[in-house]
């Protein structure tokens, strides 16, 4: 039996891209200096990216001819304030000139501020572990707020809170590549509670005395993953309780309600209220957590379903698990009652077998959400382009529009032109399972 889909004619579907990972050509910012020692997969370099930062024109045209009505992409702070202090009037003309050419395409662009990397300065000082860390990236907002405002009235403060913290303080994956630091994951988590927090109230108040069009809306963009305990162990129980707390809760009540959870803090370092316009859900797995007597682990070890077949995952083994989608959303929206963003969700897979697939299988779990009156407002798919998987190097293929990295030459893949008329359709012919 064929099933068919639509969704609403306002739900807005578009790519998601980061700066560091698509630009190329900035010397400035950490991850550049992380490529330089080595850390990043195959000897690989930032400095490529997809060439974007040089074909961003043409780049804008393949959206627009992709049906993109709204594009998730960051700035690159190092290009903004590539030395402390000093501002870069070449990096502030170069983002409007990239804005306003999404604008004039009809494509709604949502910022990010924050996303993984910084300027080599800020890390040099000690990143977010640095006591007046919080102030150089308000200086920052305040800057890029007053240069863009104008053009971006729907900003993402911080991505992924939890992953960068984790990789950069526990997993000694990002910069500065520090192992199990506990202490240092609480200490940089509250800093992008409190700056979220600031970010909020200020990009709100600059946009309205400078009475910038459009409504403002600021969030940030959440990691959120389907914790399972893998058994009936105590250990597996407690170890995925924990787990979910410390990596995705405290992270909600902060940035949502901004109020400071154990062990990160007690009240509300900025006052009672609401500091997310939207919930923006970054969403692409489940993981089962096995009973471990490690408390450094926190009792439990995350792992894949080893039960599942290669079908079920993707290019680097993660489980393809859509109704986890459907899972996330509902408890986000059941205690915040907030819009909902999908900032992002994605696949590698070179080979694009199961891309189109992997769209449908998770607008229809959009769709189910939205028949129960969740309001999830948009889908950001991970990523437009190929791109700089961080640690993974240029390994890994998540883009709808494939890059050649000998030639820079981009090609859409098949999924891409699927995934164009459903942008352009809001229609889902003949779902096959
Ligand atoms: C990040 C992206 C990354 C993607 C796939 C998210 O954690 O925000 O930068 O490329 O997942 O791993």
């Amino acid at each position: 039996m064929s099933k068919s889909f639509e969704l609403p004619k306002d739900f807005l579907l578009g790519s998601a891209t980061a700066a560091t990972q698509i630009e190329g050509g900035d010397i400035y910012n950490n991850w550049y200096a992380w490529s330089l020692i080595g850390k990043v997969g195959n000897g690989e370099s930032s400095i490529t990216g997809a060439d974007h930062y040089r074909r961003y024109a043409e780049d804008i045209e393949l959206l627009s001819q992709l049906h993109q009505e709204c594009y998730r992409m960051s700035i690159e702070w190092s290009r903004i304030e590539p030395k402390q202090g000093e501002w870069s009037k070449e990096g502030v003309e170069h983002y409007r000139d990239e804005f306003q050419r999404l604008i004039k395409a009809g494509i709604k662009p949502l910022v990010t501020l924050h996303h993984f990397s910084c300027p080599q300065w800020f890390q040099e000082k000690g990143g977010w572990l640095s006591e007046n860390a919080v102030e150089d990236f308000i200086r920052f907002v305040d800057f890029s707020v007053k240069s863009f405002g104008d053009l971006v009235s729907e900003w993402c403060t911080i991505n992924e809170p939890n992953v960068f913290a984790n990789d950069s303080y526990m997993d000694g994956k990002y910069p500065p590549g520090s192992h199990g630091d506990i202490a240092a994951y609480m200490k940089v988590t509250k800093r992008l509670v409190i700056a979220h927090l600031k970010s909020y109230k200020l990009i709100h108040k600059i946009r309205k005395e400078h009475g910038f069009a459009g409504e403002t809306k600021v969030g940030f963009a959440h990691h959120l993953a389907i914790f399972e305990p893998f058994d009936s162990h105590p250990l597996a129980k407690l170890g995925r309780f924990l787990s979910d707390y410390l990596f995705h809760e405290i992270h909600m009540k902060g940035f949502v309600e901004g109020k400071l959870c154990f062990p990160l803090g007690f009240g509300y370092p900025e006052g009672k209220g609401i500091f997310c316009d939207f919930i923006g859900i970054n969403y692409y797995s489940r993981h089962l957590f096995k009973a471990s007597y490690n408390p450094g682990n926190l009792f439990a070890t995350p792992m894949v379903d080893p039960s599942i077949s290669d079908s079920e995952k993707n290019d680097l083994g993660w489980e393809i698990y859509p109704e986890g989608l459907y899972k996330v959303c509902h408890r986000a929206w059941d205690k915040y009652k907030l819009p909902i963003y999908i900032t992002e969700n994605g696949i590698p897979d070179a080979k694009d077998e199961k891309r189109e697939k992997y769209i449908v299988d998770h607008l229809y779990q959009i769709k189910l959400l939205l028949d129960e009156g969740v309001k999830v407002e948009r889908y950001y798919h991970w990523s437009f382009l190929d791109n700089l998987e961080w640690n993974d190097g240029y390994g890994p293929r998540f883009g709808l529009v494939e890059v050649d990295y000998t030639t820079m030459k981009r090609k859409p893949r098949l999924s891409a032109l699927r995934y164009a008329e459903i942008c352009r359709t809001k229609r889902i012919e003949n779902r096959s399972t």
